[in-house]
């Protein structure tokens, strides 16, 4: 009989990189359970989108509950009123004290794509900065945004112009704050007049980069030079967003405002919603007809994200994810005396990670944190790698995971990188 890989392997683009040969079968909040009826723990949370669990039960009742008035009439056509009330309260939730307005698409990268059309629009200037390790999207301008080449650039032709990079620090790596800063400056002479950019983007907690906070430091310069160049700051808390961090946004962890911010991922607890949300003159640069999509706002995204949102504050996910991240820390810091490859644990809440190096070389070393993985995987429990050197795990939970099954990973992934020395 022909295996479900071999199935998947002739009927799916290998471009489709799958990391894990489990076919699910059913999931419930921290756990999922495969077509043989293996269960695993789930540290990835489909890349970050069921902070709130699989199945939140009020989640499901919610979009149950939509699904019996009605499933699409396109926002473009026959708007509704759970549409416009969530801009409402993204409107009201986001950093910043000044009017706001919203536009909804499906993914992260739509998002972000919106994100460069509006501030396009709004500032008439076309130039935008990233910067390296950043990660934004696999449509054309998100590739371009991207500061990683292998996979997301290779095979696929001219980028988008006018994209800049200028290198994220990462004192690990050798970059700080200064030096980061001396190349947007240089950028600035050499490359683009600061006059003609439109925006500078940034993730606040880099993600697939490897989970490397922006420094305040940064983050706060940033901003000034926005303001001395009419540049729009934009945040994309597409994997940050929705109480990961500890906070309802990471950009609340900072003493600076970003002009537009981009959401997807845990905005509607698995079902596809994504967001730009912004100050309402910028959000209004683009004409009628300029944004939108067919299936931007649909009315199950719309229904499950006022759960998450009701979710995050009944639950008070924000305190819940500082504890797990606390403890989570703890654990790895007590691993690390048995274990010299790891070099850095890090992540403000519960947006973790550990970076492992070889004890020879004292270098990256993307096949320790693989072999984790596997070995994880082996006993049950589902992690993600990432980072621009492949040697970063990073911890992804539900914010809503039991206690015990938290205790019963953190025993699997001690287990796993005691393993993985041997
Ligand atoms: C920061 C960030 N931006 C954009 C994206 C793209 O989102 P999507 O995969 O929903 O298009 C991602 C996805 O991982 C992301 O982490």
């Amino acid at each position: 009989m022909t295996s479900l890989t071999d199935r998947k392997n002739a009927a799916i683009s290998r471009g489709v990189g799958m990391t894990t040969q489990i076919y699910a079968d059913r999931a419930e909040n921290s756990e999922i359970w495969d077509k043989e009826g293996n269960r695993y723990i789930d540290f990835a949370a489909g890349i970050a989108v069921v902070n709130t669990g699989h199945r939140h039960p009020r989640v499901i009742e919610a979009v149950k509950a939509q699904l019996d008035r009605f499933t699409h009439t396109c926002a473009q056509v026959v708007p509704y009123e759970s549409y416009v009330h969530l801009a409402e309260r993204l409107n009201e939730i986001t950093p910043g004290d000044f009017a706001k307005k919203t536009v909804f698409v499906t993914t992260g990268a739509e998002a972000v794509e919106n994100a460069v059309k509006i501030a396009r629009a709004a500032t008439g200037r076309s130039a935008v900065v990233a910067f390296s390790g950043g990660f934004h999207g696999r449509t054309f301008m998100g590739m371009a945004l991207t500061g990683k080449v292998v996979p997301y650039k290779v095979g696929f032709g001219a980028m988008p112009g006018d994209v800049f990079h200028v290198p994220f620090p990462i004192e690990l790596h050798g970059v700080n704050v200064e030096q980061s800063l001396a190349a947007l400056k240089k950028l600035f002479a050499a490359d683009v007049d600061p006059a003609r950019v439109a925006a500078i983007i940034l993730e606040p907690v880099q993600g697939e980069g490897g989970f490397y906070p922006a420094p305040a430091a940064l983050m706060r310069a940033l901003r000034d030079i926005c303001d001395q160049h009419g540049i729009l700051l934009i945040a994309d808390e597409v994997q940050t967003g929705f109480a990961r961090t500890g906070k309802m946004f990471a950009m609340e962890h900072y003493d600076v405002v970003p002009d537009l911010m981009t959401m997807a991922k845990s905005l509607a607890g698995g079902f596809p919603l994504a967001a730009v949300t912004g100050r309402a003159e910028i959000m209004d640069g683009p004409g009628p007809g300029g944004l939108g999509g067919t299936y931007g706002g649909s009315p199950m995204g719309i229904a499950a994200a006022h759960a998450v949102l009701d979710v995050i504050k009944d639950e008070n996910l924000c305190e819940r994810a500082e504890q797990l991240g606390g403890r989570l820390k703890q654990r790895l810091a007590a691993i690390r005396e048995q274990a010299p490859e790891i070099v850095d644990i890090r992540g403000p809440g519960f947006m973790n990670a550990v970076e492992f190096n070889d004890v020879k070389t004292n270098l990256p070393s993307a096949d320790f944190a693989n072999r984790v993985r596997l070995i994880a995987l082996e006993k049950g429990l589902i992690l993600l790698t990432c980072g621009v050197h492949g040697n970063v795990i990073r911890f992804l939970a539900p914010i809503t995971i039991q206690d015990e099954v938290f205790a019963e990973a953190m025993d699997i992934l001690e287990a796993s990188i005691l393993e993985a020395r041997a």
